[in-house]
């Protein structure tokens, strides 16, 4: 099978309901929580992309079992460390950065040296955000210029700490929180927002975490060395993966489409927030609470020209991952959006701020970049013709649903390398757009 798409026409009208892929960040947190807990937990709806199977993976490497059943994995937790290690394991975090960080966090008492090791975009990031706090707690961790690969050594010494975050990050926060677990007393996390998603599955599984939200700081406290019983979970739809056929229907012509069971934690939606912005007019409906998260079904119809943008950069943490799409749309409005400090996208899977000027003048959009601010000049009669090839992006899944979004909507002839990429977070993407009516080789 080739390793790359092609598409030649854009989508036809469509008027469809689908189920997208399911999240990501929660389907890696509730395997870790369940090989925190006592007993067997049960997790259905799970997202099978290669992220969260490197999770199982690694949990099996430190001698957590699980099985399948239909569409519910076991997972056989013997509480807070509960793992059995033996000697010389390295755990493969693949192309996920979540795994990587999120794992650190519960080897801190490791009872063996741990190595860990990630793909070519994982190697090139950094993790000085998660080492400083963890050694600030006590952990012992070996590595060259903060880049995995890192080796961990479980220390009993554990103490903990006050850390006041300088720049929001799940994935940092979720792993002193995992750390806290393994650490006695109370260890305290002055974070600046991020999506919560550990916090809420660990206030859902009763664990003492108390969160005290103030003028943008969430204040999450938590008291180490007690334990949690084994849970049932089922994983709701992917907002960051929605994102994408979200604006393929804004920009396609005549086109409604139902998003059913979608995370629409608040942490998350920065993506609709900035779309109805532009006059999108994306609705929820259906909402309900399924333990701590808000769920809902996302009603979107084509929207023949959207206004620009003036985005606040108090909606980029809640829109992180969603840019490269929104910048889609805005590439589409009539005038100029502008962007400001999102230097964090530049820490992703690949460089994406970077790489979206660059995508973004291929489909012939002017962009003014000063710093990590970005101005895009509109034009909301684009349609492209020729040939466009995408390659070298570091195989970053969201770049590749980016290229495919665009041939769909504003036409060219696309051949789009990397395909597999899609596996690391939407294994069902193109799937599903073909379920649409999209034409793809
Ligand atoms: C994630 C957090 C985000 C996001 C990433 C997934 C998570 O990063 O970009 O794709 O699951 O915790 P931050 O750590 O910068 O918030």
């Amino acid at each position: 099978m080739s390793n790359h798409t092609t598409i030649k026409n854009i989508i036809h009208s469509f008027n469809k309901e689908i189920e997208i892929s399911s999240d990501k960040s929660i389907s890696i947190r509730s395997i870790l929580l369940a090989s925190q807990a006592v007993g067997v937990s049960k997790i259905s709806n799970l997202l099978e992309s290669e992220d969260v199977l490197n999770t199982l993976k690694a949990i099996k490497k430190l001698g957590i079992n699980y099985s399948k059943n239909s569409n519910v994995y076991s997972i056989h937790g013997f509480g807070v460390n509960g793992f059995n290690i033996k000697k010389n394991t390295t755990i493969h975090a693949g192309n996920s950065g979540t795994l990587a960080r999120l794992i650190l966090g519960l080897l801190v008492k490791a009872k063996y040296k741990i190595e860990l090791i990630g793909d070519k975009s994982l190697s090139k990031r950094d993790f000085s955000r998660v080492i400083r706090p963890l050694r600030l707690m006590g952990a012992n961790i070996v590595c060259k210029n903060n880049k995995l690969p890192i080796k961990i050594y479980g220390t009993k010494f554990l103490r903990p700490i006050v850390y006041n975050e300088n720049i929001g990050s799940a994935q940092v926060k979720s792993c002193l929180i995992l750390s806290a677990l393994n650490t006695p007393g109370k260890t305290i996390i002055n974070s600046k927002i991020s999506r919560n998603h550990t916090e809420l599955m660990l206030k859902f599984l009763k664990y003492p975490i108390k969160v005290v939200s103030k003028k943008g700081i969430d204040r999450i406290s938590v008291q180490g060395l007690n334990q949690f019983k084994a849970f049932k979970y089922k994983v709701p739809g992917d907002i960051s993966s929605a994102a994408f056929f979200i604006v393929l229907t804004l920009l396609s012509k005549k086109s409604r489409m139902v998003i059913k069971n979608v995370n629409i934690n608040k942490s998350r939606i920065g993506i609709i927030t900035i779309l109805n912005k532009m006059g999108a007019n994306i609705k929820l409906k259906k909402m309900k609470i399924y333990n701590g998260e808000e769920i809902a079904d996302i009603y979107v119809k084509s929207k023949e020209i959207l206004n620009s943008v003036n985005c606040s950069p108090s909606l980029n943490s809640s829109a992180i991952d969603e840019f490269l799409i929104i910048f889609l749309a805005a590439a589409k409005a009539k005038g100029v959006s502008s962007f400001k400090e999102l230097g964090e996208m530049n820490k992703k899977e690949s460089k994406r701020l970077d790489l979206a000027v660059k995508f973004l003048k291929l489909i012939g959009i002017k962009v003014d970049r000063l710093q990590n601010n970005i101005n895009i000049h509109g034009n909301p009669n684009l349609k492209l013709s020729g040939n466009f090839e995408m390659k070298d992006f570091l195989k970053d899944h969201r770049i590749f649903f980016l290229s495919c979004i665009t041939a769909l909507t504003l036409g060219g002839n696309w051949k789009i390398n990397d395909k597999e990429s899609i596996n690391t977070s939407f294994p069902n993407f193109l799937k599903t757009l073909k379920t649409i009516g999209a034409k793809i080789n």
